[in-house]
């Protein structure tokens, strides 16, 4: 039988330190400055780097900047999954921003080192990396900032949340949940992709540059996991934000809650503080994050409407969460390096969960790839049908985000028969290799149907238990450190893993 790893074999290396890079400053970074880290990292790592610009810049006509990490940056490759990073949407909400010029500036550092993770994240994975969706709003929040340090105060609390025309951005997407929940309540309706973009984009009232950017961004690649980094409190929260019944509180679950807590809860175990006991932000008590894992449904929460992180379930293929870093949203700037130190492997260990579930190709016979077809998932351990599908990119290629468990994936496309697959998923190596791949080959419908897999009889399978988490963040781990042992070193550490687990 499998034991728990002892405990004692990884203590020290917990405390082995990262190499920082020696240019990188924690400080506030305006956004000249900004786009100088951005810079200097394309400079430093020009093979596996790409800077762009969304398709439109910010009001006071400030690009949105993006930087990408792939060994192939700018083209999307069957088979690596599309991850982003997306920082200071709340202008005064810093934190965001500054770990994210860290984490690119650290990404760039620890790949030149040779640091087997980042290797292999690079290689499995295209990484977007935006730093700040409002970048006016980041200079009304600075100036405010700047008088506060001046004369000893703090910060106001709100100066610059907003764009520069006065709009909350996540308060500023199309409100895809009304429709999705009428699809429920009538029990018909699409339950992905609910808007065409092009349409979306007329369609809803007073939207601002800043969002039009962000949705055709959303609509070019095929993210398939994602944060939204905020500040004000400590969690991580996920969908859905706008509550179901309209009450402003109310737990409101997506088809997908079990993949969504678990991806939640997967940063906020590995941030330094979020995932353990800690006090509420607003001192009145009535929210207890730290007792829940540091994880919160967005509508149990609050609701919010026409938020990014809905609209990203809603309209595309990508799990958003929504991460608050701190109580405090423009922290002083000799703080800074604190919020990296809390932040900086919860952000790595998030990013390799784009790895979680099941991918795959799906083509014709002929090796056409399909692209639009539906990946439909069954629980069979539930018997239930999560009711949110998944759509085939252009090259034919899916991602199916999903926890340890026993799946029914049907692949359903006009013109071909649907093609069923059983699959067992556990996750517990896939974040060191990637997720266990699952290819369709669709039989066009004018040809006989060919017979399909059988599925065993739904069987009850333990949860996601404390072991499991333990002994994958112990892998992790494990790969953290290896570029800094020699091969004698490692043989020995596995070996005394290997010989613990059989004890
Ligand atoms: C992005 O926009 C900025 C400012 O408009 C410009 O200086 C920069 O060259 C642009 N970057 C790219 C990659 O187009
Ligand atoms: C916006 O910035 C770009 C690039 O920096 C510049 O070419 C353009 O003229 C600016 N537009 C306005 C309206 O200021
Ligand atoms: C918009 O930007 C201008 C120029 O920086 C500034 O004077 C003005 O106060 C800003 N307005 C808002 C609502 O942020
Ligand atoms: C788009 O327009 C239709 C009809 O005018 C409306 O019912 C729908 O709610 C709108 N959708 C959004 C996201 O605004
Ligand atoms: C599948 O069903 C089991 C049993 O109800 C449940 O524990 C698990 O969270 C479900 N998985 C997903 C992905 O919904
Ligand atoms: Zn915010």
């Amino acid at each position: 039988m499998i034991k728990f790893l002892r405990i004692s074999v990884f203590v020290p290396i917990i405390l082995v330190a990262l190499p920082t890079s020696l240019g990188f400053q924690f400080v506030h970074h305006n956004h000249e400055a900004m786009l100088g880290v951005m810079n200097d990292a394309n400079r430093r790592c020009p093979e596996i780097t790409r800077i762009y610009n969304l398709s439109e810049p910010s009001v006071r006509n400030r690009s949105l900047t993006v930087i990408e990490f792939s060994n192939n940056p700018g083209i999307h490759e069957a088979g690596k999954p599309e991850f982003k990073y997306v920082g200071n949407m709340h202008g005064n909400e810093v934190v965001g921003r500054e770990v994210l010029l860290k984490l690119i500036d650290s990404l760039c550092q620890r790949y030149r080192e040779n640091d087997r993770l980042i290797h292999f994240m690079v290689h499995s994975m295209h990484i977007h990396i935006m730093p700040s969706m409002n970048p006016d709003g980041w200079e009304q929040a600075y100036k405010n900032y700047k008088e506060a340090k001046e004369k000893g105060g703090d910060p106001n609390w709100l100066i610059g949340r907003a764009n520069n025309n006065s709009v909350d951005l996540n308060r500023n997407f199309p409100d895809l949940n009304s429709i999705m929940y009428q699809h429920e309540a009538e029990h018909k309706g699409r339950n992905n992709h609910l808007e065409k973009v092009e349409f979306a984009i007329k369609n809803v009232t007073n939207l601002q540059p800043e969002t039009r950017a962000v949705m055709k961004w959303l609509a070019r690649i095929p993210f398939v996991l994602s944060a939204n980094l905020h500040g004000g409190d400590l969690v991580a929260n996920y969908p859905y934000d706008t509550t179901r019944s309209g009450k402003p509180q109310e737990y409101t679950k997506a088809p997908d809650d079990a993949t969504l807590r678990y991806l939640a809860r997967s940063y906020a175990r590995k941030h330094t503080k979020m995932g353990k006991p800690h006090k509420a932000c607003d001192m009145t008590g009535d929210d207890n994050f730290g007792e829940q894992g540091g994880i919160t449904n967005g509508g149990e929460w609050y609701s919010v409407p026409r938020g990014m992180q809905d609209y990203n379930y809603l309209d595309t293929n990508c799990f958003e969460i929504t991460l608050e870093l701190g109580c405090i949203k423009f922290p002083w700037d000799w703080d800074l390096e604190d919020y990296w130190q809390e932040n900086q492997d919860a952000l790595i260990f998030y990013m390799l969960q784009s790895h979680i579930g099941v991918k795959g190709l799906v083509t014709t016979t002929d090796g056409v790839p399909v692209k639009d077809a539906a990946i439909k998932t069954t629980n069979l351990t539930s018997g239930e049908y999560i009711a949110h599908d998944i759509l085939t990119a252009a090259d034919g290629d899916y991602y199916r985000l999903l926890i340890d468990g026993y799946y029914g994936i049907t692949v359903v496309a006009p013109g071909f028969h649907n093609a069923t697959r059983c699959v067992h998923v556990n996750n517990t190596m896939a974040v060191l290799h990637g997720a266990q791949r699952v290819d369709f080959e669709l039989v066009s419908s004018d040809k006989p149907k060919p017979p399909q897999e059988e599925c065993d009889e739904p069987m009850i399978e333990p949860p996601e238990d404390e072991y499991k988490e333990e002994l994958r963040e112990q892998l992790y781990r494990l790969q953290l450190i290896r570029r800094q042992l020699s091969a004698e070193e490692w043989d020995s550490l596995v070996r005394r893993m290997i010989a613990d687990l059989q004890k």
